[in-house]
């Protein structure tokens, strides 16, 4: 069987565990090139899939004017890099795994979604909660007439106070202009689970939120620029040693590498962005948001994305004529509440054990692309740009909701639907 031509840009979090499905079947793909900003994330890269150094580049361009034979792309950098590198591999006639968000603006993700189907080629979006076998069982119990029909649906982002600090506050999604705004960088997959579930174009929706804690006028009276050197830290939720040396000492190894010693970590801490005062970032996203929106047909559904919340989890509430049904990702329970039969619990730990990467999401996405691309076989929810892009759509339009007081955005009849 001929090799799968792979290339990945962006060895980090998410590079590396695509990465690692590739690791496991070494005998479907030959990696032909790895590029990546940092050196260290280069050498490993090159140890994982025995690459020559001709193979591994600092620099996206180089890449690129190398002009590689590639049948699969994997886009994995920053945000804002996406487009240019997305719009570049078309032209170069590779098929994209995209990571979330396809691009900064709209019109980027059109761009993007058109020249996909000019050159005849996929680009799959890493909508990864879709793939995951607590929304897919929403889906089936939905499909099978199991509430009748579907009249609104509450979904909850709870972030968690920890990891609003981490990513949105001190890390790199703190930022919209880098990294858009955050109902996009955080909650285009919230859109698109909702959009998919009601299975009908959103026709109109409004928003509200802000950035209402993490600013200086909050920074408690005497605190310090840094954890590090504060009187206040004891008292402070946000205490970054309190975090990264106790619950989040395994997020530690996304910024320290794999010496998770207390030792290590302090150092990192005493210098880096993530050891700064929460309340003295230059972060600009919201740390709060809600949606509520209008679907064909006079179907509702609403999002809250929540920075305070104790555990970082989502919940989900679909309404029905005939049940509804609740569930929590993180417990991996759901519930389906039939309105004559009655109550049926199902507890998703019975059925597989296999939860990692978003609930099993990150590799059933993978290896659903993956069989597209060799045997032509599209996976029922294998889903093309065509129709991730609705998610950003929706995305795009609450935040020039929230910007303008909630004002009631309609969705344009172009965008509605793949
Ligand atoms: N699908 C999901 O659920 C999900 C979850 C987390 C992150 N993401 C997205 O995945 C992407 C990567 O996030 P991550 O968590 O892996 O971040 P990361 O910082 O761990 O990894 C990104 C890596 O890409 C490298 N990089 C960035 N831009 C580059 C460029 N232009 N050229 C070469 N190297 C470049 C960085 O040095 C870094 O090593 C982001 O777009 C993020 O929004 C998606």
């Amino acid at each position: 069987m001929k090799k799968i031509k792979v290339a990945i840009i962006g060895y980090g979090n998410r590079g590396m565990i695509y990465g690692s499905f590739i690791q496991e079947r070494m005998d479907q793909f030959q990696v032909v090139a790895v590029v990546e900003f940092i050196k260290d994330k280069l050498a490993k890269a090159k140890n994982d899939f025995n690459l020559n150094d001709n193979q591994l580049y600092q620099d996206a361009d180089a890449f690129f004017k190398d002009k590689l034979k590639v049948d699969l792309l994997i886009v994995s950098s920053m945000d804002k890099y996406h487009y240019l590198q997305t719009v570049t591999a078309l032209n170069q006639n590779m098929n994209v795994l995209l990571e979330k968000p396809i691009a900064l603006t709209l019109n980027e993700c059109n761009t993007i979604a058109d020249l996909a189907k000019q050159k005849k080629k996929y680009v799959v979006v890493c909508h990864v909660l879709r793939y995951s076998s607590f929304y897919c069982k929403i889906k089936e119990l939905i499909e099978n007439g199991r509430v009748g029909e579907v009249v609104h649906i509450n979904q909850a982002e709870n972030v968690g106070y920890w990891h609003q600090a981490h990513s949105y506050v001190r890390g790199n999604w703190r930022k919209k202009e880098e990294t858009g705004p955050m109902i996009l960088a955080k909650c285009s997959h919230d859109l698109d689970i909702l959009y998919w579930l009601i299975n009908k174009p959103c026709v109109r929706l409004s928003s509200f939120g802000s950035l209402k804690h993490f600013k200086k006028e909050n920074q408690p009276k005497g605190a310090a620029s840094r954890c590090f050197d504060c009187i206040k830290k004891e008292d402070c939720p946000f205490n970054c040693y309190n975090f990264y040396l106790k619950d989040g000492r395994e997020w530690a190894r996304q910024l320290v590498g794999d010496d998770l010693s207390d030792e290590n970590i302090k150092v990192f801490l005493k210098t880096s962005d993530y050891g700064k005062c929460v309340y003295e970032c230059d972060n600009d996203v919201v740390d709060h948001q809600v949606v509520n929106m209008e679907f064909e047909g006079n179907v509702t559904a609403s999002l809250s994305m929540e920075a305070f919340s104790r555990y970082c989890y989502r919940e989900i509430h679909v309404y029905g004529t005939k049940g509804d049904i609740t569930g929590d990702f993180e417990k991996r329970i759901i519930t389906l509440n039939d309105y004559i039969n009655g109550q049926e619990v199902i507890d998703l730990n019975e059925i597989t054990d296999d939860f990692s990467g978003h609930g099993g999401g990150d590799k059933v996405m993978f290896f659903e692309f993956v069989d597209l691309l060799v045997n032509k076989r599209k996976a029922k929810n294998l889903t093309l740009i065509e129709d991730s892009i609705m998610s950003h759509v929706m995305a795009f339009a609450s935040e020039k909701s929230r910007l303008n007081k909630g004002e009631v955005v309609e969705i344009e009849q172009k965008n509605k639907m793949a």
